[in-house]
């Protein structure tokens, strides 16, 4: 059996994939959940933690005492971090505080990977994207803030062993969690499409779509090749949001295609899609678009009901 690996937002959308995958490979993993549950054909340990509470993360940590921590929980929905600071500054920031401290504690000291974003750049600064792990952040909006003061924190604990992970937007199938959640936006277009209405992309922006599976085996390269840093790991292609709803459309014909429409747009277009290149370089294939997608069709069960 390899490492003790506790996943923090096991029950997210990243975090039941990620767990699968480290099971198979034979990792000895740690299921951390909050509210929702993980239901799966493999057996999967899974510890309520809840990184709001300083004490309930201290005695998590310690008790575990795990070789790895994947910090994966976050408010993640922009619109929710501007509505609540609170609580995303709580969670988002603070949690990461309570986990560092906890990790202070312990004579043996785990690797750290936490998950950012690509909201930590710009996007309107006129270099159209593409940014790579050298360019300075400078988010514009909430999440972004507390996404990268998380990164400010883990890059001051000088003594961490640690890993930064930004990803874009990701798509893929829930399929070991159970619970309501948000839709994210390629789950709102297939819904609509399917029950024969039109979809409207509200706001348009340019990002890195990232197939879910492949995100996950991306994380797993970087433990497995022992490497420690900033990562970026996305798709290759930088989209705007109204160009991949409508490839997640094409997925099932050209007539879903055509019922997607931008609605009209104002001010600026946000590019805050990623340079791959350092994780490239390193020997991680990165998926084109049209790659990603083939492959999504192929796996995924939504498209055949
Ligand atoms: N998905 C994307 O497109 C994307 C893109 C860029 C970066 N990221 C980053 O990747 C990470 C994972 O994203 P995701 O989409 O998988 O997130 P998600 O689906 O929104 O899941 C968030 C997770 O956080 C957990 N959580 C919420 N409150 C908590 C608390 N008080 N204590 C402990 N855990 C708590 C949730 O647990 P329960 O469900 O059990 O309550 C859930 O497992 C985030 O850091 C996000 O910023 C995601």
């Amino acid at each position: 059996m390899k490492e003790k690996i506790l996943v923090i937002g096991a029950s997210g959308l990243i975090g039941q994939e990620l767990i699968h995958q480290l099971s198979k490979i034979d990792y000895n993993v740690i299921a951390g959940v909050n509210t929702r549950t993980i239901y799966s054909e493999i057996p999967i340990t899974q510890v309520k933690i809840d990184l709001l509470s300083q004490d309930n993360v201290k005695k998590i940590i310690i008790s575990e005492s795990p070789d790895v921590i994947i910090n994966l929980a976050a408010i993640s929905s922009m619109q929710k971090c501007e509505k609540e600071r609170d609580i995303a500054y709580n969670l988002n920031v603070q949690g990461v505080n309570y986990l560092l401290n906890s990790i202070s504690c312990l004579e043996n000291k785990p690797l750290f990977v936490q998950f950012s974003t690509d909201h930590v750049f710009n996007g309107f600064d006129g270099k159209n994207g593409n940014y790579n792990e050298e360019d300075f952040p400078d988010p514009t909006n909430y999440y972004g803030e507390t996404k990268f003061d998380s990164e400010k924190i883990i890059d001051q604990s000088k003594s961490l062993d640690s890993i930064i992970v930004r990803t874009s937007l990701t798509f893929g199938d829930y399929r070991y969690t159970d619970g309501n959640r948000p839709d994210r936006l390629h789950q709102m277009i297939i819904k609509k499409l399917k029950k024969g209405e039109n979809f409207e992309v509200d706001v348009d922006s340019v990002i890195s779509p990232t197939y879910l599976e492949y995100l996950c085996e991306g994380i797993i390269f970087l433990l497995e090749n022992q490497n420690r840093g900033t990562f970026h790991i996305s798709g290759r292609d930088a989209l705007s949001k109204y160009e991949f709803a409508r490839e997640i459309a094409e997925l099932f014909s050209s007539e879903y295609e055509k019922r997607i429409s931008l609605r009209e747009q104002q001010g600026d277009i946000k590019n805050t899609s990623l340079n791959v290149q350092k994780i490239t370089d390193l020997g991680f294939y990165q998926l084109g678009m049209e790659e990603a997608l083939d492959i999504y069709k192929s796996k995924s069960d939504i498209f055949h009901h």
